[in-house]
């Protein structure tokens, strides 16, 4: 043991382990291993896998792997509950989720020091972090509750939520599932992480214990097989997921076509940009913060440093000297920065990444390469001058990893800042808030952190843009993800559905000589002719031809999504300039109404009256859009003193809008128009049989001075359309309204670049089809933290 005069010498911090008896305990009563909980109790043990400690490598316990019988009996216990649950009222709710918050927090000492065992993190992090946010989630929560009715009118709860969590933050991702779920009228059904179960099983208790409804909560353990058992449960009606991007993919395709309700939250390269400007010594506390918690294993982590070139020498050398004193070791040490990896894979996974890293020439800066001589450790690093190309700069090391590199602009820190699959989120430093707030708007990402980082609170959404994942957790908008619309678009079914489709027999294009009756395509405000030179017959009822419309193929649907790219200056005009060309598109329908009516009727056998009021209709749809355009703004969220979390609505970016036979005009003006209102740009494919109300509609957008490219109408076989519409990666939404098989498709395909879709397959009450769902579908809220105060 070292002598007092010894420690005053070198100042050294002593050994300052958290007690962990009563853990040992609690896991020495398991002993002969954990079985499900399941309808309110707790299964006998089945088929055991072992969960390890990683900082010692020592077996802690035995857990069950869950079969598929072990899914269904809980989904079947998760479907009784759901009614009952369901059926109390908001108050009550409330006070069951108040009554977890109590317990939990109850159990913070024991929960924190589980979790340092089970997942290698520092007492300190689970301690002060994860276990104070999951009673802050529950507590929260049972606020919602309370207000669902009031606040959420005519939605109600999913049903069974499916919940498959990662093993970077058991508990508190399990507390970012059950709590909304639960507060909004759902039951669950969750697989926590094969590497971290334990808390998990010790809620299972705290459920018990707070009295919760058996079957409410249900744990089912196990590795991704059982998740995906529990994915393709017909009984679950939602899917959440956080986890790797990959797992994401193959979960979106799996639950496409099945009306299964998705969200994802997934990886993330975020960048942490540190302009020359910035307050160094404070920035360097942050990317300690951003990828030195929890061993760098956090989907948000400020994993790509892109430092201003002026001060890259100077950061550097600070956090060399910071690096230095990071203290790498026992996790149950309060005075621990750096605990252990998770499991033996992980660091094999990172250790290759930096074998590759390597063989590019890369080299790697660590204060100390001394580790514990057991368990999972990998030390600090620093990796710099690193290209974008790089394999580091791209992968998700999920590492104590930091690779950097350094910008002369702004415009090139956004740029490197960007160029990433994903879009989780980032960190923005700099003392000039005119450019940490306009560099966070420009930043693709959903959680942007200014002088700040790795900052959560349950009030605030979280969740990614692009490959991260769609979806929030957290905050109003974590809601949306648990309750269903009763009296939205697919209000009253009134007709069959009608799947898109087009003619046999094609004709060709006429080539400019003859008088051409075949309207064109309209794509980045020119009309063109299709890439195919075919068109085909748009009939009237009786089968005699209305006109000839453009057969359009993937070529020109690339090229209308290339053209909407161009157009994303839209998204930064001022609402009440959407608004104003909202306007003017409606008056110019309104002038020319009679020939729409009578197109309507020529092409659909409408009457004379249903035209006219179809019309009609799109004008009022296209008035209430231009009326929302500036209206439907963010929130300023409740989070922790001393900062202003804006969440902010906004656009996709591109959305590819596919249209159904019914309504012809009306359909495409529901969905075009709330899309442009909120800053899309659209690739509209509108009704097959009926394109020529669409084709009509182009010369009202070029009337009224929508600047080309924020609309794109590709006319042709609609479902063929939507394959290229799904498949593009510069895609960024896609909605579909058509078939059951047209919809399944557009889902799976989406899988590509995890784009958001919206779809359906029932035919719809047009003139009913408006409302603020159009709005929030058409916008993904990005949550930007701003400190205030010195
Ligand atoms: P993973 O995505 O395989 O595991 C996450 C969860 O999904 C676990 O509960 C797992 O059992 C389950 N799962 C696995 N395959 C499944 C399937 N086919 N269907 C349903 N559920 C399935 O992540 P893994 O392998 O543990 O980590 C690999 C990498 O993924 C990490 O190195 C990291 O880069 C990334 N990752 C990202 C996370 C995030 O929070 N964004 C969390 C965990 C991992």
């Amino acid at each position: 043991m070292a002598l007092i005069k010894d420690i005053l010498k070198s100042m050294d911090y002593g050994p300052a382990p958290e007690g962990s008896e009563h853990v040992l305990a609690w896991l020495e009563r398991h002993k002969v291993g954990f079985g499900h909980f399941i309808g309110g109790k707790f299964t006998k043990p089945g088929a055991l896998f072992d969960v390890f400690n990683p900082a010692t490598g020592q077996r802690i316990a035995g857990v069950t792997q869950g079969s598929p019988q072990d899914i269904d009996a809980a989904v079947t216990a998760a479907r009784k509950a759901q009614g009952k649950w369901a059926a109390l009222s908001g108050h009550e709710r409330a006070r069951h989720l108040y009554a977890l918050a109590r317990n939990a927090q109850k159990r913070e000492r024991f929960l924190s020091v589980l979790e340092t065992i089970d997942n290698g993190k520092p007492i300190r992090e689970s301690r002060d972090i994860d276990i104070p946010l999951v009673a802050r989630h529950f507590y929260h929560h049972a606020g919602w509750a309370s207000l669902i009715d009031s606040e959420f009118p005519g939605a109600k709860p999913v049903g069974v939520c499916g919940q498959i969590i990662p093993w970077n933050f058991p508990l508190l991702m399990l507390a970012w599932k059950v709590a909304p779920a639960l507060a909004a009228g759902n039951a669950v059904v969750l697989k926590p992480a094969e590497y971290t179960p334990l808390t998990a099983l010790a809620f299972a208790e705290v459920c018990v214990e707070a009295g919760l409804p058996a079957g409410v909560v249900n744990i089912v353990t196990g590795d991704g097989a059982t998740g995906a058992v529990l994915v393709q449960h017909a009984g679950v009606d939602k899917i959440a997921f956080t986890g790797s991007t990959e797992v994401g993919r193959l979960i979106r395709k799996a639950t496409a076509g099945t009306g299964k309700k998705l969200s994802l939250e997934l990886g993330g390269k975020s960048p942490f940009i540190v302009f020359e400007d910035a307050d160094l010594d404070s920035a360097v506390e942050g990317v300690v913060d951003a990828i030195w918690f929890n061993q760098g294993q956090v989907c948000c982590a400020g994993s790509r440093l892109l430092v201003a070139e002026g001060v890259a020498e100077p950061l550097y050398a600070k956090l060399r000297a910071r690096m230095g004193k990071l203290r790498v070791g026992d996790p149950l040490d309060k005075s621990t920065d750096v605990g252990a990896i998770v499991a033996p894979t992980q660091l094999q996974r990172i250790e290759r990444l930096m074998r590759e890293g390597a063989e590019e020439g890369l080299e790697f800066w660590r204060a100390d390469d001394a580790l514990p001589e057991r368990g999972c450790f990998y030390p600090p690093t620093l990796v710099t001058g690193v290209e974008p190309a790089s394999i580091l700069m791209r992968e998700e090391i999920f590492g104590p990893v930091l690779v950097a590199t350094t910008f002369r602009t702004p415009d090139e820190a956004v740029a490197l800042a960007n160029n990433t699959a994903y879009g989780l989120a980032a960190s923005v430093w700099s003392e000039n808030v005119n450019r940490a707030l306009e560099v966070a708007a420009r930043i693709k990402a959903g959680v942007v952190w200014i002088n700040s980082t790795n900052m959560f609170d349950a009030a605030s959404g979280f969740g990614g843009y692009k490959e991260s994942g769609f979806g929030r957790e957290g905050g109003r908008e974590g809601i949306f993800e648990y309750r269903v619309v009763v009296d939205d678009a697919a209000g009253k079914r009134y007709a069959k559905a009608g799947a898109p489709s087009v003619f046999p027999g094609a004709a060709p294009v006429g080539d400019g000589t003859d008088i051409d009756r075949t309207a064109k395509m309209y794509v980045g405000g020119k009309q063109t002719r299709p890439d195919s030179g075919y068109s085909y017959a748009v009939l009237d009822p009786k089968g005699y031809e209305v006109g000839l419309a453009g057969l359009g193929n993937r070529k020109d649907i690339r090229n209308a999504v290339e053209a909407a790219g161009k157009a994303a200056s839209w998204g930064a005009a001022t609402a009440h300039n959407r608004a104003q060309v909202l306007y003017y598109v409606a008056e110019n329908l309104s002038a020319r109404a009679d020939e729409f009516a009578r197109r309507l009727s020529a092409m659909s056998g409408a009457s004379g009256r249903a035209a006219d009021a179809e019309v009609d209709a799109a004008i009022r749809r296209a008035f209430f859009y231009a009326g929302f355009a500036d209206k439907f703004d963010g929130a300023v969220h409740a989070t922790r003193s001393r900062f202003v979390t804006l969440a902010m609505n906004e656009p996709w970016g591109v959305v590819g809008i596919v249209c159904p036979n019914e309504a012809p005009l009306l359909a495409f003006v529901s969905l075009v128009m709330p899309a442009i209102a909120m800053g899309n740009c659209v690739v509209a494919v509108p009704s097959s049989a009926h394109s020529l109300s669409a084709t009509d509609f182009y010369t009202v957008l070029d009337a009224s001075d929508v600047p080309a490219g924020v609309v794109n109408i590709v006319t042709g076989e609609a479902n063929a359309l939507s394959v290229t519409l799904a498949e593009h990666d510069g895609v960024d939404a896609v909605w579909y309204v058509g078939d059951a098989e047209g919809a399944a498709k557009v889902e799976a395909l989406s899988a590509g670049n995890l784009k958001a879709t919206w779809t359906s397959s029932s035919a719809i009450d047009w003139t009913k089809a408006e409302g603020r769902e159009f709005l929030r579908r058409a916008c993904q809220v990005k949550n930007i933290w701003t400190p205030y105060g010195e």
